[in-house]
């Protein structure tokens, strides 16, 4: 069995490898500039999975009013479906969850394998923008997952740079 990845908080210093990823993942890929904006943001949760010093993912998230916009998560063409996209989505929640905590993303309608992780994971599809992708007109699948009211908001990360408990409250503000 495939050991989980190292999950960490994401640092400009991954961005090099980062763009790498991106770059084979999406066909409109994110320039730098769109992810160094991304970990500018304060309330913003940005994570980097690691096998050994490689990153082989990441998962990019912001706060916007009471809601997270989950903007971007990508895993290294060679090493998916080993549970990494998994592992990012678990952080990010047991990070950001508190009881109703919401969240939302759009998708292609086309994109199977992401629309699955996030159903695995409880979202659910609430609606469509048309032509929501301006290089092929793609309409986007809006969707969204309320946590469940047992989450408990004192899950933190722990090790290099960890959000302690008034972080992760803070970060609910
Ligand atoms: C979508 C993506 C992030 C999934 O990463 P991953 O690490 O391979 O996903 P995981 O191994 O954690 O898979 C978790 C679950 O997602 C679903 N899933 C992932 N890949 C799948 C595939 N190719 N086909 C069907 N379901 C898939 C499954 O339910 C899977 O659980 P299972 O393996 O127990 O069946 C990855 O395919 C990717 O980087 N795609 C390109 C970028 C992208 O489209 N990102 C999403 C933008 S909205």
């Amino acid at each position: 069995m495939t050991p989980p990845p190292e999950i960490r908080r994401l640092t400009y210093a991954d961005l090099p490898q980062v763009i790498a990823v991106e770059r084979r993942a999406f066909s409109t890929p994110w320039s730098l500039a769109m992810f160094v904006l991304e970990l500018s943001k304060p309330s913003g949760i940005c994570l980097a999975a690691l096998r050994g010093e490689r990153i082989v993912g990441y998962l990019v998230c912001s706060r916007y009013d009471t809601v997270w916009h989950l903007m971007n998560v990508a895993v290294d063409d060679r090493l998916r479906r080993q549970g990494i996209a998994e592992a990012l989505m678990d952080r990010l929640f047991e990070m950001a969850d508190a009881p109703g905590e919401q969240y939302t993303l759009e998708v292609r309608m086309s994109n199977v394998s992401a629309i699955k992780l996030y159903e695995k994971r409880g979202f659910r599809a609430a609606g469509r923008r048309r032509g929501y992708y301006h290089d092929n007109r793609e309409d986007a699948v809006i969707m969204w997952r309320t946590a469940p009211d047992e989450t408990r908001s004192d899950r933190v990360l722990d090790a290099d740079g960890a959000l302690s408990q008034a972080a992760a409250r803070q970060l609910k503000a």
